[in-house]
């Protein structure tokens, strides 16, 4: 089969990575304190848009991530055994943020968009901190795992 499944395996985990990672990059040093100044139903409308449509992203690279990553795993390591510390690593902080994803999306962004919808604009703005405080979270597991993900492989 050659070694081109590897190369589209890579390519695609990469570009997984970069659009979550940067989109949170984005949201949290970017957007959020240029949005500081809206007005909180404002904010809150602006939130429930941007995370409704950034999240739609994020279900693609989680669930492409372990795919592309377990694909180079037995396909071109040989299995778990044939493969460095810094793929541990990446595998133990990438599972971590896929479940916190997971636990947001299902619980506080759920909540937050029933809230937005019946305009329980407070409220929502609640839930919409909770889900800033989660992805600040993800933010610093995201960026630790491309430091040991790029770095490992010279270790
Ligand atoms: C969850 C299971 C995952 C597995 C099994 C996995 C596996 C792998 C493997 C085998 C490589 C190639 C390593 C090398 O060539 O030395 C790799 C590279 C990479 N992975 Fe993952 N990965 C996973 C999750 C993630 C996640 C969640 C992210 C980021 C959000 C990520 C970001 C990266 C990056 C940036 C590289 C490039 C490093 C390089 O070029 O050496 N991975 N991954």
């Amino acid at each position: 089969m050659g070694e081109n499944p590897l190369a589209i395996a890579i390519a695609l985990h990469l570009l997984c990575a970069v659009i979550w990672i940067g989109g949170m990059f984005f949201a949290i040093l970017v957007l959020r304190p240029a949005a500081e100044s809206l007005e909180l139903d404002q904010r809150v409308t602006l939130w429930a848009g941007v995370l409704g449509r950034f999240f739609v992203w994020v279900w693609g690279a989680v669930l492409l991530l372990p795919v592309t990553g377990y694909w180079m795993v037995w396909r071109g390591f040989g299995g778990l055994d044939g493969v460095g510390l810094h793929v541990h690593i990446m595998q133990g902080l990438g599972w971590s943020m896929i479940g916190l994803f997971a636990w947001v999306f299902c619980g506080p962004f759920r909540h937050m968009r029933r809230m937005h919808r019946q305009l329980l604009i407070p409220e929502a703005g609640l839930y919409i901190l909770r889900i800033r405080i989660v992805v600040i979270l993800n933010l610093v597991l995201g960026l630790l795992l491309v430091l040991t993900a790029a770095a490992g492989r010279y270790w």
